[in-house]
């Protein structure tokens, strides 16, 4: 037996149809603000990764040589692809560009309940405008779509200037080390590193922004310059006005080093470790490519996380008819169960070789009506629609038949 390889899935039919809802509640509602969908490639050239995805991504990334020689990387997000499309498909297009999209991404972690090496987001990245409206506008999609898949969650918000002012005298390496404790919400380990480095004293402001919840308070610590605390101001100003709730979170640092401002995370409020739904933050990307510096704000879902958080939820009803074939009935069968398909009615023929009562009984499994054309159906033309759960049978005309499958409805 060849195993699946370790952190990667197969999904099933109920699985894969529970999976394709969410996607289309998330395409929806994206559609309904008019991000319209874009997708780009599976693998791209290792360096749009490495760039500025930050050293996490970097050490966690699916890369190898391809056959010609050139360094390749399954993408670990969507973000870096989605603008490096821009820089060469849309650069001219007029802005802001509103762009959703669904794909898989590959990381190289160590795989548990909603950790995988093959995972899906379902994203969206708003091109070319730098407003506190672009802000508020991502961030209340974020939060309609997580209110779509019907889960529940919470929504964090921050702004990397708060803790920019707080940490702007320390070494950069401090500042990374300090970024990655708080990305982990691990905030005895920001006094650790502070410690080590004899700039204990910096601890208590770190600790006591990173726990505050008011935006004022935030403001006051942090020393934030008066134009950008305006702009958080309207943001979180303009997210009230739009019904979405939220808590401040000036320790949000988030794991991708291209993050420049506003910066935002959801969590499902019924999972463990893995529960973070949904990141994302305004970002400058684009310079970096080769291109004009472009403002952009986006965000991406954690598609399986989500999954997850939703459990097993049953699949819809649907009517279901078993179409049974006797004697030299197949022919007729066969026609009338293009007549049900054409009318949007789901038909199973039935291929077996058994007897009656046996394709009676499968068809029961799953079926709300069988429709059974025998030597006698097929001579007169007729059909003899049976209720599999009442057990009445009669005989129709073909197009009566559909009609009252219709009239009924699923099992
Ligand atoms: P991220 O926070 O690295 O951001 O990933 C977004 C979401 O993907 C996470 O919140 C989480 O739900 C999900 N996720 C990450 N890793 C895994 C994994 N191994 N297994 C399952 N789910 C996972 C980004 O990727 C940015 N590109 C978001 C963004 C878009 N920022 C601006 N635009």
């Amino acid at each position: 037996m060849i195993a699946r390889p370790r952190g990667t899935r197969d999904f099933l039919p109920d699985e894969m149809e529970r999976r394709r809802d969410l996607e289309s509640r998330f395409r929806t509602t994206a559609r309904l603000f008019g991000y319209r969908e874009v997708a780009t490639p599976t693998f791209e050239e290792t360096e749009l990764f490495t760039i500025r995805s930050g050293e996490g991504i970097i050490q966690e990334m699916y890369a190898f040589p391809d056959k010609g020689g050139r360094s390749i990387a399954l993408r670990p997000e969507l973000t870096a692809p989605v603008i490096r499309m821009f820089l060469s498909e849309a650069r001219v297009a007029p802005r802001p560009l509103r762009w959703c999209y669904f794909g898989s991404c590959f990381r190289y972690e160590r795989p548990q309940k909603g950790r995988y090496r093959e995972f899906w987001q379902f994203g969206a990245e708003l091109i070319g405008v730098d407003t506190a409206l672009a802000d508020a506008e991502v961030i209340t999609l974020a939060s309609h779509l997580l209110s779509a898949s019907g889960i529940a969650f919470t929504l964090h918000i921050g702004h990397l200037g708060f803790m920019r002012a707080l940490l702007a005298p320390l070494p950069e390496e401090i500042r990374r080390q300090v970024r990655m404790c708080l990305d982990k919400h691990d905030l005895p380990a920001v006094g650790t590193v502070l410690r080590d480095a004899g700039i204990e004293e910096r601890a208590d402001a770190l600790v006591s922004l990173a726990t505050c919840r008011s935006v004022e308070e935030a403001i006051a610590i942090s020393g934030l310059p008066d134009d950008e605390a305006g702009r958080i101001r309207t943001t979180l100003g303009l997210l009230d006005a739009a019904g979405i709730a939220w808590t401040l979170d000036p320790s949000i640092a988030r794991g991708l080093d291209y993050y420049t401002g506003m910066v935002f995370e959801a969590f499902a409020e019924n999972l463990g470790a893995e529960n973070q739904v949904m990141g994302g933050g305004a970002y400058r990307l684009s310079h970096l490519f080769g291109g004009e510096e472009v403002p952009s704000v986006g965000f991406a879902i954690g598609f399986d996380r989500v999954m997850v958080a939703l459990g097993e939820t049953p699949p819809a009803s649907e009517t279901v008819v078993a179409m049974i074939p006797l004697g030299s009935g197949a022919p007729a069968a066969f026609n009338a169960a293009r007549a049900f398909r054409e009318a949007g009615i789901r038909t199973e023929v039935d291929l077996s070789q058994r007897g009656m009562g046996a394709k009676l009984a499968s068809a029961a499994k799953g079926a709300r009506f069988a429709v059974i054309i025998g030597d006698r159906e097929a001579a007169e033309g007729t059909v003899t629609l049976r209720d599999l759960v009442t057990g009445e049978q009669e005989s129709h005309s073909l197009p009566g038949a559909i009609n009252g499958v219709r009239a009924i409805g699923p099992r």
